[in-house]
């Protein structure tokens, strides 16, 4: 068993330990297979040993075996990965492969392909972009599109490969408590609505689109969407369809401002292209986490000083514990939604300083479902 130290001085035998469990809690067995092995597999680890310290997780090593077989590389454990099969249109008819057996091909495959895996593992980071999340942000653009009557000017922090942008271009299915959306959309989504009432789900009208990500993906570019798709886990096949789904949209709509950079330094620039007529939106989900409590405060002040100009929406979706420095809101009532992270409205302007915000909702990480505690009073 490997003792060398990985990412925060945790061993990588542990880190994939800790993996197969958070995998197994969230519906991936998979990986939990796959990394149960790999804790007990002193080559695997040691393979992952060469990742730069802050990048040695056993999902850069995940996604990059993934990757390979993505493009192409022809190998029995491919027969285990659902996406795989779908993303080569093959059915793997006959007899279903052994999962005793995957960790072996998994082995087999790093010791076989050892040389392309080091250089992706020495040169790539993971990358994620989930438009799951839209679900919960299509009530909050379409309350704040009728609060303000003008179309939105979306400004997404953090935009990972900006498909969250193309939220309009998505359908929306809520069960019970309603539909929205282009029904025909390559990109379906669900989301169980366990509180509250939705509200009108008009699918506001969007006149400019930008975001900002220190390393942003663009479709354009096939291999970067395809290091994108193969950063998700492979048994989630339907994730995995509503990623590929938004790339296509994402590719075949009209371009949007796409900038590399540090979304604290760069957002005044960013918003500044806003168009005067349309209602500006600045949005940030499962970005927080990234920056430091004295960069959170430094956002907040960059955000209440574009305000001191135009009026704005700031809206975003994180997890509480992870933004010490930014408003959160409690859930109404002071309920809390175990597991949920929280989405937090700030509606601010010349005149109207920054306060505690209002918190819109709580939602599964990937919006498999919501709390909607409402968007109706003001913040
Ligand atoms: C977990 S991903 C979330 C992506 C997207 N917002 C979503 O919800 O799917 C976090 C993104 O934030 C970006 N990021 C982190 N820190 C950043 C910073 N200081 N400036 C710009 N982008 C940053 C990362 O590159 C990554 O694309």
């Amino acid at each position: 068993m490997s003792t060398a130290a990985g990412d925060d001085d945790i061993a990588t035998s542990t880190m994939f330990e800790l993996f197969a469990r958070y995998v197994g809690r969230d519906g991936g067995p998979l990986y939990q297979r796959i990394c149960e092995g790999a804790a007990r597999d002193a080559a695997v680890c040691a393979l992952l040993e060469v990742a730069p310290l802050g990048q040695r997780r056993p999902n850069l090593l995940l996604a990059s075996v993934h990757y390979l077989l993505l493009g192409g590389v022809d190998d029995p454990l491919a027969a285990y990965y659902p996406t795989v099969a779908e993303w080569r249109d093959e059915q793997h008819l006959g007899q279903a492969p052994d999962p005793q057996r995957i960790f072996s091909h998994f082995a087999s495959f790093c010791r076989a392909h050892r040389e392309e895996l080091v250089v992706l593992l020495t040169s790539r980071a993971t990358q994620t972009n989930e438009v799951g999340r839209c679900a919960a942000f299509l009530p909050a653009f379409a309350h704040l599109a009728a609060e303000h009557g003008q179309t939105l000017a979306i400004c997404d922090l953090g935009t990972s490969a900006g498909l969250n942008l193309f939220f309009d271009r998505y359908a929306y299915d809520y069960g019970a408590a309603g539909h929205a959306g282009a029904a025909d959309s390559a990109v379906q989504l669900h989301c169980e609505v366990r509180h509250g009432s939705l509200g009108d789900l008009a699918v506001p009208e969007v006149t400019w689109r930008a975001g900002i990500d220190r390393q942003p993906i663009r479709v354009a570019d096939e291999e970067a969407s395809l290091w994108l798709l193969a950063c998700q886990w492979p048994d989630h096949l339907d994730r995995f369809r509503r990623t590929r789904g938004a790339i296509e949209i994402a590719r075949s709509a009209l371009p949007v401002v796409l900038v590399e950079g540090d979304l604290v330094d760069g957002v005044a620039d960013l918003a500044a292209g806003a168009p005067p007529a349309a209602h500006l939106c600045i949005t940030h989900s499962w970005v927080a986490a990234y920056l430091s409590a004295g960069r959170q405060t430094e956002l907040a002040e960059q955000v209440t000083s574009i305000a001191a100009h135009r009026p704005l929406s700031w809206l975003y979706a994180e997890q509480p514990f992870e933004v010490p420095a930014l408003p959160m809101p409690p859930a109404p009532g002071g309920e809390h939604v175990s597991a949920a992270s929280a989405l937090v409205l700030h509606e601010l302007g010349p005149g109207r300083p920054l306060g505690p915000g209002r918190r819109l909702a709580d939602l599964h990480a990937h919006g498999r479902w919501l709390h909607w505690w409402g968007a109706a009073a003001p913040t």
